[in-house]
This record gives C-alpha cells, sequence and structure tokens, in this order.
C-alpha cells in the first residue's frame, strides 16, 4: 500500500459512508408511502388551502405523511377512507366538507373542527367525533392538511361504496 493511499483511506471511507447513510432519508420514506405519493399525488411540496379567505399554506410530503399517520391512528376507525361510518351522511367528501357552516375544506378550519367538533350547521356542539385538544398545533395542521389534500385527491375519497366503484363498472352498449 502506498503511502498516499493510506493517507487517504480513512478519508475515503469516511466519504462512502456519508453518501450511503446521509442524503434524504426522511423525503425518500414518504416517497416510500404509496398513499401519500399517489393518492394524495404529492411528491414534493404542494400548497393547500390553509383559511377561508384562500390562502394557501406549503405542506411537505414527510408533513402529510405525518398526518396522514394521525388520522390513521385517531380518526380512520370512523372516517376509513374519507366516510363517517357512524353518519354517514356528514362524510369528509369534499362536497360535504364546502357545505358546511362554517366550510370545512381548509386546514385551519379542520383544526378548528377536530378542537371541538361543532354539528354540520355550526350551531352546536356534537359529542359523537373525537376531541383532539391534546394534539400539538403543528400536529394538527398536518392532520388537517392531509384531510384536506385528500378530499382534493383521493380517488372516491368520502364516497358510499356503489359511488365510488362507478368508475370501474362497464356499462353494456346502448
Ligand atoms: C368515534 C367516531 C369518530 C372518530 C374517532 C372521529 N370522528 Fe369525525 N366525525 C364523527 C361523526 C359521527 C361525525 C358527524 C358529526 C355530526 O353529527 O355532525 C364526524 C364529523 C367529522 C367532520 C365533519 C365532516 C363534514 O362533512 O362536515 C370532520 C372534518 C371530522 N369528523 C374529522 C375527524 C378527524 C380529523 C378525526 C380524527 C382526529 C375524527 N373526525 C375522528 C365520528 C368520528
Amino acid at each position: 500500500m502506498s503511502s498516499t493511499f493510506r493517507h487517504w483511506l480513512p478519508v475515503m471511507l469516511l466519504c462512502l459512508s456519508l453518501c450511503a447513510c446521509g442524503g434524504a432519508r426522511p423525503s425518500a420514506d414518504s416517497l416510500r408511502d404509496k398513499y401519500v405519493s399517489v393518492n394524495l399525488q404529492v411528491t414534493g411540496p404542494v400548497d393547500i388551502p390553509s383559511d377561508d379567505q384562500g390562502g394557501l399554506k406549503t405542506f411537505t410530503p414527510e408533513q402529510l405523511v405525518e398526518g396522514k399517520k394521525l388520522f390513521e391512528s385517531n380518526c380512520q376507525n370512523c372516517h376509513v377512507g374519507g366516510v363517517t361510518t357512524p353518519n354517514p351522511k356528514i362524510s369528509l367528501n369534499l362536497i360535504k366538507l364546502q357545505g358546511a357552516t362554517p366550510p370545512r375544506d381548509n386546514v385551519a378550519a379542520i383544526v378548528k373542527f377536530i378542537r371541538k367538533p361543532m354539528s354540520y350547521d355550526g350551531t352546536e356542539e356534537v359529542y359523537n367525533c373525537r376531541k383532539t385538544d391534546w394534539l400539538k398545533d403543528k400536529e394538527a395542521e398536518n392532520l388537517g392538511a392531509f384531510v384536506v389534500r385528500a378530499a382534493q385527491r383521493a380517488k372516491a375519497w368520502g364516497t358510499a361504496r356503489l359511488e365510488s366503484n362507478q368508475d370501474s363498472i362497464t356499462l353494456p352498449p346502448k
């Protein structure tokens, strides 16, 4: 082994290990989350409606993956695929969110809602949804961003089974 090589070997090894372990790990993980990359069509930062004034806020794939995980652990029991099993009329579908008073089609409105769930007409508190006042603001926002983006993009989000299958039904020729 030449002395030059011996001198550089540790440096080369260090570089190699940095290349192998460093880099954009979280983002690679989130790209592996197929639901977020395919169904929500999020592979890089996206702008999501954030308030009722038409404001937008940018969310990264990592934040949406966190939102999805929070949804899975806290909401999915009653809202799998965006439906509302205990009360199917009030699903998380975009049209439904838009039709609530006040509209729930933006991150701030969802955050407010999960802090204190209100009836569809906004007149009284309801107790059959899950009050998540223990979530940190950032977590609640990521969860809200996940719900809004899913309502915007995920195919068949919050629609009843028969409706959601319509796309795949082949109608006989007339
Ligand atoms: C125990 C079942 C249950 C759980 C868990 C639950 N929800 Fe709900 N959710 C409901 C019910 C029932 C309604 C309809 C409330 C009503 O009667 O107005 C609802 C309504 C909603 C609405 C309003 C939908 C609309 O169209 O206006 C949103 C948004 C919502 N839930 C989000 C969440 C989120 C986010 C979570 C997780 C943090 C969650 N829910 C957890 C049962 C649940």
